[in-house]
């Protein structure tokens, strides 16, 4: 017998799914029925024919119905309906497949309890790299590996700002301006350039990738809005381009996660993924290095991962949630960041005699080597923009600095410190 579904949320990635089930040729229609839908306005014209579908009103009530076997869940949010949803399916024995980074993130754990109380099953390859195979990747293809370091782009609208202000010239503000008028970015872009949505998909594939759970809170997390043209222009002048980078890695004393902006030169794995594209760079004993790229998000894309997961449903070959039962997810000690690199270092100083070495004689007091040094023209007669890049330090060493720095008469803003990624997934030391 087929399983049938039933979706709530038929916005961007619903509707998608909905044109997947019309279509009489996907294999999707071989072992599963669409039965049901809910969303809030039942008169809007969704461009999907919705005739023969049952609809609710109350995506709970749906949640709830016996007769569907699988709950797709696209409303999003980490709280409020989708979270109720999204447990009352599991808890009834229901499957869920959803798309929903931020509540994955935040109560994965949770809900990975709930599904096994019951024996359902809880997908989401769509909530992480959107039309691109991440998830599955960790949890089925990298089975039988051994994950070291992962590494991604895993936000298109910070990648389409940060490839868009290098191409035009143009100032942060001015390219999320436009890429909100175009529907790019939401009207309220923090959880996407404040690093948090990245942030989301990076606790739930180091949770896959290192067999713990997902642990959202413990990732560090700085976001693109301090990110200037100067510093795009600098960073190129110096062989580097500006990514957000979402990076997880195995260190000996736990799992290390972050997200920020970071300098790679132009041969990094990652440095020429521009747009909004999204990708992943995982290494793994003994595959190697593998790199994962396409399409992050969008109405095709993030539904075909939909699709996806509810044929491995189908097909029966549904693992646990995170690749493990939640009984074998460590709740792994993180990793005290003991971080060493080299470092981007940018200040705007007053145009005084003995400011250079002021600022050399700050870094040199905290061990720290200047490997190259830039002055620009200055914006006002008052004012000069520095740039420098160190040798490889700890990076306490450079905020120690910074603040020393910050303290000085002429520092006319605190100093903006940017890590160099190496090329290679190890964590530089
Ligand atoms: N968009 C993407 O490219 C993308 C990519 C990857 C993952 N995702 C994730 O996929 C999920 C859905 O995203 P989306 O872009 O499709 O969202 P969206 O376009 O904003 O659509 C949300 C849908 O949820 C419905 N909804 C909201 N509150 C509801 C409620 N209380 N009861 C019933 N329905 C409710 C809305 O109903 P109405 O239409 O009636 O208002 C709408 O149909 C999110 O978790 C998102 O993070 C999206």
């Amino acid at each position: 017998m087929k399983l049938r579904v039933g979706v709530v949320g038929l916005g961007t990635v619903g509707r998608g799914v909905v044109k997947l089930f019309a279509d009489s040729n996907n294999r999707l229609n071989q072992g599963l029925s669409l039965q049901a839908v809910s969303a809030r306005d039942r008169e809007r014209d969704r461009g999907v024919d919705l005739s023969g579908v049952r609809w609710f009103d109350d995506p709970l009530t749906l949640a709830a119905e016996p007769s569907i076997d699988v709950v797709v869940e696209l409303i999003g949010g980490a709280e409020g309906p989708a979270r109720r949803v999204v447990e009352t399916a599991l808890a009834r024995g229901a499957h869920v497949v959803t798309a929903n980074k931020a509540l994955l993130a935040l109560h994965g754990a949770a809900l990975a309890d709930i599904a096994e109380q019951s024996r359902a099953k809880l997908l989401f390859e769509a909530a992480v790299g959107g039309g691109v195979p991440m998830v599955k990747a960790l949890k089925d293809s990298l089975a039988g590996c051994r994950a070291t370091a992962l590494a991604g782009i895993l936000n298109g609208t910070c990648n389409y700002i940060l490839t868009e202000m290098e191409a035009s010239g143009r100032s942060f503000g001015e390219v999320l301006a436009e890429a909100q008028r175009f529907g790019y970015a939401e009207a309220d872009p923090t959880m996407d350039v404040g690093g948090f949505d990245a942030a989301h998909k990076l606790a739930i594939l180091a949770s896959i990738a290192f067999g713990v759970r997902p642990d959202f809170e413990h990732v560090r997390v700085e976001g693109i809005e301090r990110v200037t043209l100067t510093d795009i222009r600098l960073a190129g002048k110096l062989g580097y381009r500006i990514k957000l980078i979402a990076k997880a890695s195995r260190t000996e004393g736990g799992v290390e996660m972050h997200v920020r902006p970071a300098l790679l030169a132009f041969d990094h794995p990652l440095a020429n993924v521009g747009g909004s594209l999204n990708a992943l760079v995982v290494d793994a004993d003994p595959v190697g290095q593998l790199t994962f790229l396409g399409r992050g998000a969008g109405e095709g894309p993030t539904a075909a991962s939909v699709a996806s997961d509810l044929m491995e449903l189908a097909a029966g070959r549904a693992g646990p949630a995170f690749g493990r039962p939640l009984a074998e997810l460590a709740s792994a000690p993180r990793a005290t960041p003991a971080e060493r690199g080299r470092y981007y270092v940018r200040l705007l100083v007053a145009d005084r005699p003995g400011v250079v070495a002021s600022v050399s004689e700050r870094l040199a007091h905290e061990g720290i080597s200047i490997e190259s040094f830039l002055q620009m023209p200055a914006p006002s007669a008052a004012a000069v923009p520095i740039v420098l890049t160190t040798q490889a330090c700890p990076r306490a060493a450079v905020e120690k600095a910074s603040m020393a720095i910050e303290n000085l008469d002429v520092a006319l803003e605190p100093p903006y410190v940017l890590p160099v990624e190496e090329s290679g997934l190890r964590l530089v030391r």
